[in-house]
């Protein structure tokens, strides 16, 4: 058994659906279901005994000690988080709360678990994997290396500050008390399930919707993309292999400017699903205002997992794109669920 928080969202959601393909082992699901935790990404585990969900708060620290001694997970992988940037320009104190106090008071319920309830043996072989951002690092300018585990955290917005937090906990709790962590710290991630905030599923979305495509600034800014599923093969490598107390880089050598990345989504939807007017979705590309504070540059150096753990990401970037641009055509009914409102309508009137 394993417990999984944030395993609603779009990257924890990907990785409860492969990690039960993949294993016999069962998974505990601890989600508050904000806007960005959606059951729908969850469908097809309705009736699977191995999965249960529970909706609550990695703060909630009576609940969160009651599902471990409960389950007696051997593990705990810690996706929960506020993650969307934007958000947290506007309004930053959801992300002190749960990517800082709510990891805090995780790390407690679990110390007190793992300290207290396991046997020798169990003890030894528990492992908390906190899932983390190469936002942590700050902003790199052009012709510098990427970043490697050693690059210093230089965190510019209240998203990468609160990660940045929560990932000195994690330190703090394994070299004073001795817990058995492990950190990831990856690139962004595309695919299916991504909510239509961020950059790729947005785009895709208002494409299709005949609205605008938004470009922040210039659209020079780069991002190192990652396809989801080679994430979550990633974490369950780090998980299996990883050594205790290190951190994993995770990246799959992807930089791509912004407007390169919407010029390509423009193009996959050019070509399966033209326009009724036969004109370009490019038509519809908007440059807008600059995001405050924007990173001009991430990119990871993933030698150390590679090396290491013998990892190595299954998609390139051409391969993921085209798959996750496909996977938004054939799920429109998501789309519209998310996009609409009647899903949180569905989660208050079903967790009233
Ligand atoms: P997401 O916003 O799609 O999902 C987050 C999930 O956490 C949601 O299901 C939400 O309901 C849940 N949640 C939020 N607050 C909670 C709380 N207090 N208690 C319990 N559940 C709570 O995010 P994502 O993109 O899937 O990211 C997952 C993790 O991976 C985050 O920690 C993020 O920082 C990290 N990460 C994301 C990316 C990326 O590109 N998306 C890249 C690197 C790392
Ligand atoms: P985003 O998906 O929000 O991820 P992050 O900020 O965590 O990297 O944004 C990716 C990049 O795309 C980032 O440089 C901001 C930019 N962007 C746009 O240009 N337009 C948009 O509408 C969005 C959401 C993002």
């Amino acid at each position: 058994m394993i417990l999984v928080t944030g395993g609603a969202g779009f990257i924890g959601a990907n990785f409860v659906l492969d990690w039960l393909a993949q294993s016999d082992e069962p998974v505990v699901n601890l989600d508050k279901l904000t806007y960005a935790g959606n059951l729908e990404n969850l469908v097809s585990l309705q009736g699977n005994a191995r999965h249960v969900f529970v909706r609550g708060d990695i703060g909630d620290t009576a609940l969160v000690e009651r599902l471990l001694s409960e389950h007696r997970p051997r593990a705990v992988v810690n996706f929960a988080a506020e993650s969307h940037v934007d958000r947290s320009i506007h309004g930053p104190e959801d992300f002190i709360q749960t990517n800082i106090v709510g990891t805090f008071r995780l790390l407690e319920a679990v110390r007190t678990y793992w300290s207290g309830q396991l046997s020798d043996e169990a003890k030894a072989a528990f492992r908390f994997l906190h899932v983390s951002t190469d936002e942590v690092y700050g902003s790199l300018k052009s012709g510098e290396p990427a970043f490697t585990e050693q690059h210093r955290y230089e965190p510019n917005s209240p998203y990468s500050a609160s990660k940045a937090a929560s990932d000195h906990l994690v330190r703090a709790y394994h070299h004073t008390y001795g817990l058995p962590v492990l950190t990831t710290n990856c690139s962004n991630n595309y695919g299916p399930y991504h909510f239509p905030e961020k950059l790729i599923p947005l785009m895709i979305v208002n494409a299709l919707g005949g609205k605008a495509l938004p470009v922040y600034g210039d659209g020079q800014q780069i991002r190192d993309w990652l396809y989801v599923k080679d994430h979550c093969s990633a974490i369950r490598r780090v998980l299996e292999a990883g050594r205790l107390g290190e951190v994993y880089n995770v990246g799959g050598w992807n930089e791509k400017p912004n407007i390169e990345i919407v010029d390509t989504v423009c193009a996959l939807l050019d070509e399966l699903r033209p326009r009724t007017d036969k004109k370009s979705y490019r038509e519809q590309i908007t440059y807008v205002k600059d995001r405050p504070g924007h990173d001009r540059r991430y990119a990871i150096d993933a030698h150390k997992l590679e090396r290491e753990l013998g990892w190595r990401p299954a998609e390139t970037f051409d391969t993921g794109i085209r798959k996750t641009v496909r996977w938004y055509l054939d799920n429109q009914a998501w789309v519209a669920g998310v996009t609409s409102g009647s899903y949180r309508q569905w989660v208050e009137r079903h967790y009233a």
